[in-house]
């Protein structure tokens, strides 16, 4: 299953990501794709605030992991840039368990892991168009994934 939206501006992220904010009520474990400013903090940052997180969220590059506790769901935003292939195949057994509880779970850079991730996740590719405009696409195989992409489709 897949839904690809295209975002003019960064209004219309914040319009999507409070959308996908309503959608992931239960819990989801998030992997984003793109390249180096394509829009992943950006969209994580949307939908966190979406969630009504109160801290202000910052890119997690140089410290792998940010936390926030103070929203409607945990929301935990990981950055594998820095550790690389290596070291993200050691952390994937800790990513798995993140992807079991009942959180909001966004990785950029998981295709460090060289391999397709080892559990349910929903997969979010931005990329850059022109200016301000992204074309963000989301893919899901497992059933429960299924149904917040469904829902992205709904008008
Ligand atoms: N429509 C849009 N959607 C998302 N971001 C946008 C849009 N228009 C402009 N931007 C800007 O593009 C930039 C995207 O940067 P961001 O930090 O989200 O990139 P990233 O994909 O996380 O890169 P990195 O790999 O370095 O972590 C932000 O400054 C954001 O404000
Ligand atoms: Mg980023």
């Amino acid at each position: 299953m897949k839904y690809e939206i295209v975002c003019k501006t960064l209004d219309d992220t914040k319009k999507l990501a409070q959308k996908f904010a309503k959608l992931v009520t239960d819990g989801c474990f998030i992997s984003l794709y793109g390249e180096i400013g394509a829009g992943k903090t950006a969209f994580v940052k949307l939908v966190a605030e979406a969630l009504n997180v109160k801290e202000k969220v910052t890119s997690p590059t140089f410290v792998i992991l940010n936390e926030y506790h103070s929203g409607i769901l945990p929301v935990y935003h990981f950055d594998l840039y820095r550790l690389e292939n290596e070291g993200v195949k050691t952390i994937l057994d800790e990513l798995r368990e993140y992807s079991e509880g009942k959180n909001v779970t966004f990785v950029e850079w998981a295709e460090f892991s060289q391999d397709e991730i080892p559990f349910k996740h929903l997969r979010i590719n931005v990329t850059y168009r022109n200016d301000d405009a992204r074309t963000y696409s989301f893919e899901a195989d497992d059933r429960d994934i299924i149904k917040v992409v469904e829902g992205l489709q709904k008008e």
